[in-house]
């Protein structure tokens, strides 16, 4: 299966895909943390998408585009995977429609987690990950089952991201309205956009992505 997920900043797009990869054997593919990654690892590409990112704004659809052609060269990806957070622009889902069509391949299906704005600045606000192992929480919604211990991997270290403070999700916010949200009826006109409720519990939202999927098989 080839998916989307598709959402504003803090939908739950980075939270279901990593449930929903491992049910269905697929792979994550993030553009947000693969531009992170570069970012970390000082290259050039990563110097110059740092101050768009903190800034909330989009990075080139030039650098995400070619970020995501190398990956999508890799092996590991046979039994299909999940595009979380990209396409950001019309521009980027031409491009990508066209690397899949010189594949021979094509989307299952664009899932929309719908949540209302007011909802994500909490969410985002309140996020932090495993510094060793990845695994994200939530100060409210998803904390360790033992405070200040990962669940999965046992560190006390976390982090959170730059970009993760009220200033800089109100430019992402106006970034998705005006450059991501046209892809909304861009992939309802060739019949694959499915949107879902983004709104209740994660474990309820995975439940609705499940009921999605098992209906494509
Ligand atoms: P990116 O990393 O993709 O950030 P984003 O789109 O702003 O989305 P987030 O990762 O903030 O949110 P999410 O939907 O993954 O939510 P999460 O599951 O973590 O991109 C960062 C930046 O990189 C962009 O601003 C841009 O500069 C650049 N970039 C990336 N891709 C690009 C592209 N294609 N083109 C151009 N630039 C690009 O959930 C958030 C929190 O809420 C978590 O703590 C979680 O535990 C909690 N939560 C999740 N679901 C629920 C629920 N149902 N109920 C309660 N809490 C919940
Ligand atoms: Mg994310």
């Amino acid at each position: 299966m080839k998916l989307i997920f598709l959402g504003p900043p803090g939908a739950g797009k980075g939270t279901q895909a990593k449930r929903i990869e491992q049910v269905h054997n697929l792979v994550q593919l993030s553009t947000g943390d693969m531009l992170r990654a570069a970012i970390a690892s000082g290259s050039d590409v990563g110097k110059q998408a740092k101050e768009v990112m903190d800034g909330g704004n989009l990075v080139s659809d030039d650098i995400v585009v070619g970020i995501v052609a190398e990956r999508l060269k890799d092996d590991d990806l046979e039994n299909g995977f999940i595009l979380d957070g990209f396409p950001r622009t019309v521009g980027q889902a031409k491009s990508l429609d066209k690397m899949l069509s010189d594949r021979s391949e094509a989307l299952d299906a664009v899932v929309s987690i719908d949540v209302d704005d007011e909802l994500l600045v909490e969410r985002i606000t309140g996020r932090y990950t495993c510094a060793k192992c990845g695994k994200g929480y939530h100060d409210m919604f998803e904390r360790p089952e033992t405070e200040g211990v990962c669940d999965r991997c046992g560190s006390t270290a976390f982090s959170r991201r730059a970009d993760d403070n009220a200033e800089t999700v109100r430019e992402r916010l106006k970034a998705y309205h005006a450059e991501t949200a046209p892809l909304l009826p861009y992939y309802a006109e060739k019949g694959i956009l499915k949107t879902i409720d983004g709104m209740t519990e994660i474990e309820q939202v995975t439940g609705q992505i499940d009921e999605v999927l098992n209906g494509i098989n």
